[in-house]
């Protein structure tokens, strides 16, 4: 027999620094005897290296059976896994196999069938489901595989075309095309086919099925590694999400979403219709500020300094005297500084400015608009059924709203021990978090704990001046409090934010020095004081917030296409 082969329990290695002899001693017998089998080999072992208890000796009986063991698993594990990769390359090759013999199969139009009708996924009229008994029209469809499942004899796949789904049905030779066997989500195809009733029991859009005799790649999409369900999986790293925004766009979620959008905005431009607002566009670029300093986004404008828009209501209130009532939907900005679940840096502004009114009329047409928004929204089936999707517990609003005066809500909000967290006090002062004081700005999170509490739309108004804008007036019953409203809904908190605006010209320019505004840049707000001033009023209501509350959504980003905030401004 050979040399001897050495093992210490203690210094030996069981890897390549190790060769078994004396000064390279292995660990364990069991790797001893996977380098050098145990038919041919002797084993020594000792423990606690040259200084130990004891010199090398040869392996006990039992250490020796324990080790065998071990090392026929070890065999046998190794012949499985060589067995399993042979079948593994037969399969591979048997799959090359059938795609090389694929790409020969070549499918034809046949020319004999009818005259395909060119639709959208969506289009019912004019289109008869066949049976077994009769025909049905033969259409032509173009779309992007949304789901696809492959069996024995069938492809079954769902197209998308941003109108609808459709169920389609791959038999015959079209599945034994290389297009069909290599087919992956999102390649976008041209189909034509029957359409059909759905066999009993079954399940898809519209209860119909289009079964193809003819489809046609246009572009196929990436598959393996580089597949969409590689880059984008529901609750994946939020980061890596808003990278991959474009293909998240692709999903039923986000483009629900978008849709109900779409829809909110066509029945805020109904509403004004009906209540007689006109749409007006106002600049984006400006040079004076609305809502405070610390949220202006500059820009260098040639020369001179500008800014992004913060809310379009200065120039509004320009258009009351020549053109009655006007609304506008265009961007605002804000370089808000924290990263909140309700901020984004570029929002879209839903602003209306009103003449001749008083505070109630203000309280009165915001509920008129906004309950005939989600009125005109669910009129429509196709929208009500995505909301219905998104947020299943959705109650329209009942009108009027639930009117809340700040300083009831500030004793309400004590009455509930929730604190107000002062950050101006230090984390561990036991001034930080105390009751709320007549003059606090209530938080957000506050703000949201009393609406989720009282789980209905509350107007809150008659705020403190000094936490309101400058352009606010006086109560007239309480100097204290500005006739200003924030409308709040519940899971999301503010959505609206409005009031009557100061329409004598000496109260103007008393509150632009009370703030610090220098008036002469205001030139053009003063002037609607000077010539035919009236009272009059308005509101902002931030849209993506809107829509987090009717889609149930959690935060306001995902209620925009490129959501903007702190540190995110691509893609
Ligand atoms: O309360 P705000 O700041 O009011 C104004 O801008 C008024 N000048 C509007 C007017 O009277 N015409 O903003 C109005 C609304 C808020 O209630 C909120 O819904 C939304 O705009 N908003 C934002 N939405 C998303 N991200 C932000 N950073 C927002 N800031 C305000
Ligand atoms: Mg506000």
């Amino acid at each position: 027999m050979a040399e001897p082969y050495y093992i210490d329990e203690d210094i030996g290695k069981d890897d390549d620094s190790a060769v078994g002899t004396p000064t390279a001693p292995y660990k364990t017998l069991l790797h001893a005897m996977k380098c050098h089998p145990p038919q041919s080999s002797k084993y020594m072992t000792r423990k606690g290296g040259p200084d130990g208890p004891g010199d090398y000796k040869a392996a006990s009986d039992s250490a020796m059976k324990k080790a065998t063991k071990l090392y026929q698993q070890h065999l046998r594990k190794q012949e499985k896994n060589a067995d399993a990769e042979v079948k593994a390359r037969e399969e591979e090759m048997r799959r090359l196999k059938i795609l090389e013999d694929a790409k020969s199969v070549v499918i034809e139009e046949d020319k004999s069938l009818p005259e395909a009708k060119r639709i959208r996924l969506d289009d019912t009229e004019g289109v008869t489901l066949g049976t077994a008994e009769k025909k049905g029209t033969r259409v032509k469809v173009m779309g992007r595989v949304h789901r696809l499942r492959s069996q024995k004899d069938v492809i079954f796949i769902t197209l998308k075309d941003g109108y609808g789904h459709m169920q389609v049905v791959f038999g015959g030779d079209l599945i034994r095309t290389y297009a069909a066997l290599t087919l992956t989500l999102e390649t976008s195809l041209e189909i034509k086919g029957q359409m059909r009733e759905l066999p009993p029991k079954a399940n898809a859009p519209l209860n119909r099925e289009l079964h193809a005799d003819f489809f046609r790649v246009i572009g196929a999409a990436a598959g393996d590694k580089e597949a969409i369900t590689n880059k984008v999986q529901a609750g994946g790293d939020p980061q890596t999400l808003l990278d991959q925004r474009h293909l998240v766009l692709r999903g039923d979620v986000l483009s629900s979403v978008m849709k109900v959008r779409a829809a909110v905005l066509r029945a805020f431009r109904q509403a004004y219709v009906e209540t007689r607002c006109l749409e007006v566009a106002p600049p984006s670029m400006v040079q004076t500020q609305v809502e405070g300093g610390a949220t202006l986004f500059g820009f260098k404008y040639y020369d001179e300094e500008a800014y992004l828009t913060q809310s379009s209501q200065l120039y509004l209130e320009t258009c009351l005297p020549s053109m009655g009532d006007v609304f506008c939907i265009c961007p605002s900005f804000r370089a808000e500084k924290s990263l909140t679940r309700r901020h984004l840096s570029e929002y879209m502004h839903v602003e209306a400015e009103l003449d001749f009114i008083e505070f109630d009329d203000l309280l009165n047409h915001l509920e008129t608009v906004i309950c005939r928004v989600i009125e005109l929204v669910l009129q429509d089936p196709v929208i009500a059924s995505y909301v219905k999707e998104l947020n299943p517990d959705f109650k329209p609003p009942s009108n009027p709203f639930k009117r809340i005066k700040y300083a009831d809500a500030i004793e309400w909000l004590n009455e509930h021990k929730i604190d107000f967290d002062d950050e101006d006090v230090p984390e561990d002062h036991p001034e930080r978090k105390r009751p709320h004081r007549f003059g606090d700005d209530i938080a957000e999170a506050a703000e949201r704990q009393m609406t989720d509490i009282l789980n209905v739309p509350i107007f809150l108004t008659h705020f403190p001046l000094e936490i309101k804008a400058f352009y606010m007036p006086k109560d007239p019953s309480d100097p204290r409090v500005a006739q200003a409203v924030d409308l709040l809904m519940p899971g999301v908190g503010e959505i609206v934010g409005g009031s009557m605006r100061i329409w004598d010209y000496e109260e103007l320019i008393a509150a632009y020095h009370r703030v610090g505004i220098d008036p002469a840049p205001y030139y053009w707000y003063t002037d609607q004081r000077k010539y035919g001033t009236s009272p009059h009023g308005g509101y902002g209501l931030g849209l993506e917030r809107f829509l987090a509350w009717l889609c149930g959504r959690f935060t306001v980003r995902e209620c925009v296409l490129y959501p903007r905030f702190t540190n995110r401004c691509t893609p």
